[in-house]
């Protein structure tokens, strides 16, 4: 069977590279310029913020959907991650993206993904969100060198919540030369203030109620910051706050923006980065603080 669909607004959805390569080499024979969009589905808000900039930096837009096993550690929510593959395919038929890219794990990992070369970004895959989640950003460094090498876009989108992500696709990017401009989007927020994310669905409704103090808490430690608070200082602080808002928290932390190296007395573009567990789900954040 094939499997290339048309879904409405002429969104075209494909599973296999060849398909995918063979569909973007006729746009680039056009002179068109391509944005990719990877994703892991269960779409909301912020991966459409994504597709419209894409599609005002590049005259064709590829997404993919792909729930990558690689970046997943024992115990975690792979199997429980949500699928929600037509309502995100019709969200991006409506965005206006061109092509939506849906590989089976057989088809990135086709020896197996526990044989497959991996990609290490080393110094800053360990720190943070990489201490809790051992092996993560290894399989995300690998699953996204893999897919920019399938669609060899010009410029590929993600998003500043997962801001380690984005900083370890930037050093990826550049340590092995690929030839494209990473592009980091604005946090989309509910209008609490709640960063938008995929796993925001595990929380209960009391929980929900919760979970915006952890923004709160960064906008506050920012402010300390600002007013002058030593960095050990306000970190203690936040994760007070975080605990005392019903939260538990992982890490806060204030880093140099650029390469997430602990802030030093000089150091004035700073990013405060938080994790916190709410019942099942483990919420993300961070903030941007310039002291100049
Ligand atoms: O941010 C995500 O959704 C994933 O980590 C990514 C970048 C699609 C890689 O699997």
């Amino acid at each position: 069977m094939p499997s290339t669909a048309h879904a409405p607004s002429s969104l075209i959805q494909v599973e296999r590279v060849a398909e995918l390569r063979a569909q973007v080499r006729a746009w680039r024979a056009a002179g068109e310029r391509i944005a990719f969009v990877p994703t892991m589905g269960n779409l909301h808000a912020g991966h459409l913020s994504l597709v419209r900039e894409g599609r005002a930096r590049a005259d064709r837009v590829v997404a993919s959907i792909f729930v990558n096993p690689l970046q997943f550690g024992p115990g975690e929510d792979l199997d429980a991650y949500p699928r929600t593959l037509e309502a995100d395919r019709r969200q991006l038929g409506e965005t206006g993206c061109d092509l939506l890219f849906t590989p089976s794990v057989r088809e990135i990992y086709p020896r197996g993904q526990d044989t497959h070369a991996r990609v290490e970004v080393p110094g800053i895959s360990d720190i943070l969100c990489g201490a809790s989640r051992p092996g993560h950003f290894v399989g995300v460094a690998t699953v996204v060198c893999k897919l920019l090498n399938m669609v060899q876009p010009d410029v590929a989108l993600f998003g500043e919540k997962d801001f380690q992500q984005l900083l370890v696709i930037r050093r990826l990017v550049e340590d092995l030369a690929l030839p494209v401009e990473v592009v980091g989007v604005p946090t989309a927020r509910e209008s609490d203030d709640l960063a938008m994310s995929s796993r925001n669905g595990y929380l209960t409704p009391e929980e929900r109620g919760l979970a915006p103090a952890l923004y709160q808490v960064l906008k506050t430690t920012a402010e300390a910051l600002r007013a002058g608070e030593p960095v050990e200082r306000a970190e203690q602080t936040g994760l007070n706050a975080l605990a005392a808002a019903g939260l538990r928290p992982d890490y806060l932390s204030v880093r140099r923006a650029e390469d997430l190296a602990p802030a030093g007395p000089e150091d004035r573009a700073l990013v405060i980065l938080a994790a916190a567990y709410l019942g099942r789900a483990r919420l993300i954040d961070n903030r941007r603080v310039n002291l100049d």
